[in-house]
């Protein structure tokens, strides 16, 4: 018993460190946290295209393998999407991911094109796609939230329960979802810094 709570621990801890839930920027990520600040270059009269996909999450293995396959995941998208002017917000837990992305058409179909075909996902389904005028993450090349106990609360507020089927909701509402889990995020953060 000891044993699988120390596990627990170790995973949500990790997690944490991969998406700075705690709100603190672990050394290794500082960097890629640098570049999640950066404004994408400007876009003035240029519409922003804004799929919202979900997948079943299929990396194999136990927490370890699952914890550095999104690690690897989330650096990637980081990079890319920091050199292709692409926002958005991904939602994960064992068994899904939901992605927003937006961006210049082109790329973000491009990189759509390309996390579709990647492994470590399947049946990857577009809830949603439109053009919007202004970006709703634009301070994120990738943000993103593994749901944990202190987030409950906003997945409730928004009719998540607590074994989240993507394809039972609207992308109404995942986007509602991402928005107040990016505002938890900074909020978190901001009393962080002024803690300090
Ligand atoms: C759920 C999920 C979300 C992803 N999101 C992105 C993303 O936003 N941007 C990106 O470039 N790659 C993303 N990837 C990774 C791509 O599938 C692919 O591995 C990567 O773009 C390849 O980049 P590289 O050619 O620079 O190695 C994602 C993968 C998964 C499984």
């Amino acid at each position: 018993m000891r044993h699988l709570r120390q596990r627990i621990e170790e995973f949500l801890e990790h997690f944490q460190a991969l998406f700075e839930i705690d709100g603190s920027i672990p050394k290794r990520f500082r960097k890629l946290s640098t570049s999640l600040s950066k404004q994408p270059k400007s876009e003035a009269n240029a519409m922003i295209h804004q799929p919202v996909y979900f997948s079943r999450n299929t990396v194999q293995g136990g927490d370890r393998a699952m914890l550095t396959n999104l690690r690897d995941i989330v650096s990637t998208s980081q990079r890319n999407n920091s050199r292709d002017g692409i926002t958005g917000f991904l939602i994960f837990d064992k068994t899904w991911f939901v992605q927003i992305l937006e961006g210049d058409k082109t790329q973000v179909m491009e990189t759509y094109n390309r996390i579709a075909r990647d492994t470590r996902h399947s049946t990857a389904t577009i809830m949603n796609v439109r053009d919007v005028e202004a970006r709703l993450f634009p301070n994120w090349t990738m943000g993103g939230a593994m749901r944990t106990p202190e987030m409950e609360e906003v997945y409730l507020e928004h009719g998540v329960g607590s074994a989240m089927d993507p394809s039972r909701l609207k992308s109404a509402q995942i986007i509602a979802l991402a928005l107040d889990l990016q505002a938890f995020e900074e909020t978190k953060r901001k009393g962080q810094r002024l803690a300090s």
